[in-house]
């Protein structure tokens, strides 16, 4: 029989003590956030994500969130996702400032710049890593990618459309979509963050897992 796989997320409880522990990880860039239930889709998708896996907390995730490649010389994936969600705001801040018509949603910006890597807790997670790896065969070899899943992931909690195609879109999946200007920032920002912190040194490539693609 197949096993409950990954469209279980609705069925399996979430305690509230994780959901105060992520929006304590994601503040203060969550309260930018003007609405109080997308405020609270957004905690309930991290919380739901973070459910599902091995992982505590957002913060048990490494920056890059990824086993194969360069770790941030300090900070966590909680530390990037507050970090590109503060990059994009202020990138729509210049540009809204040049052009007050830019058709920017603030809150779809910060909304998805939190959510955009939510499926990352999924993909690395070392435990399903390793149960699919041992069955290949049986769903196919490496576990979906953080884009598509993080994508489940928002539909899942109820996060609008909007929000759910920056997580698809933000990484190369974007590249054969057509991003909403909100998807767009979030993308650059993400890559702003990498690029920079890397060239500049600040990355250390000194992780190796058994486990990895
Ligand atoms: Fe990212």
């Amino acid at each position: 029989m197949a096993s409950a796989g990954t469209s279980d997320l609705a069925q399996k409880s979430v305690s509230d003590a994780l959901r105060a522990t992520v929006r304590r990880e994601l503040q203060p860039e969550l309260d930018e956030i003007g609405s109080e239930t997308l405020r609270d889709q957004v905690v309930e998708a991290w919380a739901v994500a973070i459910a599902h896996t091995s992982f505590t907390c957002i913060g048990d995730l490494r920056a890059s969130g990824m086993w194969h490649s360069d770790r941030l010389i300090r900070g966590t994936q909680a530390d990037h996702l507050r970090g590109v969600a503060a990059i994009a705001l202020q990138i729509a801040a210049v540009l809204k400032r040049q052009f007050p018509e830019l058709p920017v949603d603030r809150d779809i910006l910060v909304a998805g710049a939190l959510c955009h890597d939510v499926g990352k807790p999924y993909e690395y997670d070392p435990e399903k890593r390793a149960q699919r790896k041992a069955q290949p065969s049986r769903a196919g070899w490496p576990l979906f990618r953080h884009p598509p899943y993080g994508m489940h992931v928002c539909l899942t909690v109820g996060l609008p459309d909007e929000v759910a195609q920056i997580a698809l879109g933000h990484s190369y999946e974007g590249e054969v979509l057509a991003r909403s200007p909100e998807c767009t920032i979030v993308h650059y920002a993400d890559k702003s963050y990498w690029q920079t912190l890397r060239i500049s040194g600040l990355m250390i490539d000194d992780y190796t897992d058994e486990v990895g693609a």
